[in-house]
């Protein structure tokens, strides 16, 4: 099977479609989230707040990233593969930033993304030019926030969402494929959506934008931390492990598991030989 590429997805806003994104992490889930038919996978820095356990994305490094975008690239089979380019990779040289944007192809993405900062442009312009597909990011970028209750809105000024817009232009003009809006009111999110011919993918920037993205995590309910208040819960599955793991504790120490269904046995004659031996004096060996 073809994986969608970069293109295709900027295809699906000339033609009115909806972009469907998810995060992953893992080799099961991501097979899984494939089998469904997401559009997009991204091995996103997230993964350092839902797998890894810190408070933010900051501390996120490449080595941490790359084990994951391999099992990622292992299972997909259909969606595009992005590989977010974590903080500790873009605060080092474009040509260092090409590398890590070079390892993530090698290890199975069919492109990148990057966090809006002060040489986003230029750093996505050097990626580009290396032929590598590109994915922006602006509004919320979580990579400058160091203290987790400063995970807000943002552009809900004028002025603030002035520059967003302006961000988003520039992402667009420097030859980004699509665009992740985080975080902003839903004006703002429609007005570039509007304004921009690549695809925006929203995640808490309301329902106007061509696709949307969710951490997988939340949405499956498997992050034991709060759920930010625009991802939609879709299943409990935290909820199910508690419960499946409590069942399984209680069936060891009820002696029901293993059952006869779970148990090796040997043949009779094996057991009658192993018996026997048992049963001889143990002889020293020369
Ligand atoms: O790292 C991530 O999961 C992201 C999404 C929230 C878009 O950047």
């Amino acid at each position: 099977m073809t994986r969608i590429t970069p293109e295709a997805i900027r295809a699906k806003k000339a033609r009115g479609e909806r972009i469907t994104m998810l995060t992953a992490y893992d080799y099961s889930l991501a097979a899984w989230v494939d089998r469904a038919g997401v559009d997009i996978m991204l091995v996103g820095d997230s993964l350092g707040m839902v797998v890894l356990g810190y408070e933010t994305t900051a501390p996120v490094t490449m080595a941490e990233m790359l084990p994951h975008a391999q099992a990622v690239g292992r299972a997909v089979q259909r969606a595009l593969v992005v590989g977010d380019l974590p903080k500790a990779a873009l605060d080092s040289s474009p040509r260092e930033v090409l590398a890590c944007a070079q390892q993530f192809l090698e290890a199975g993405c069919g492109a990148v993304k990057l966090e809006w900062r002060a040489n986003a442009p230029e750093l996505a312009r050097h990626l580009i030019t290396a032929g590598i597909a590109v994915m922006g990011h602006v509004g919320l970028t979580p990579q400058a926030v160091s203290d987790p209750t400063q995970f807000r809105v943002q552009g809900k000024t004028a002025h603030e969402a002035r520059q967003i817009l302006d961000a988003a232009d520039t992402l667009e003009a420097v030859g980004c494929f699509s665009l992740v809006v985080e975080c902003v009111p839903a004006e703002v999110a429609q007005l570039i959506t509007q304004r921009l011919s690549i695809p925006t993918i929203g995640i808490g920037a309301g329902a106007a934008c061509d696709g949307q993205v969710l951490v997988l995590h939340d949405l499956l309910g498997l992050y034991p931390r709060l759920t930010p208040t625009f991802a939609k819960q879709y299943a409990h599955l935290g909820e199910t492990v508690v419960q499946t793991v409590q069942a399984f504790c209680a069936d060891v120490q009820a002696q029901r598991f293993p059952a006869a269904a779970h148990t090796f046995h040997l043949p009779p004659s094996e057991a009658e030989q192993l018996r026997a031996l048992i049963a001889e004096p143990h002889r020293l060996r020369t």
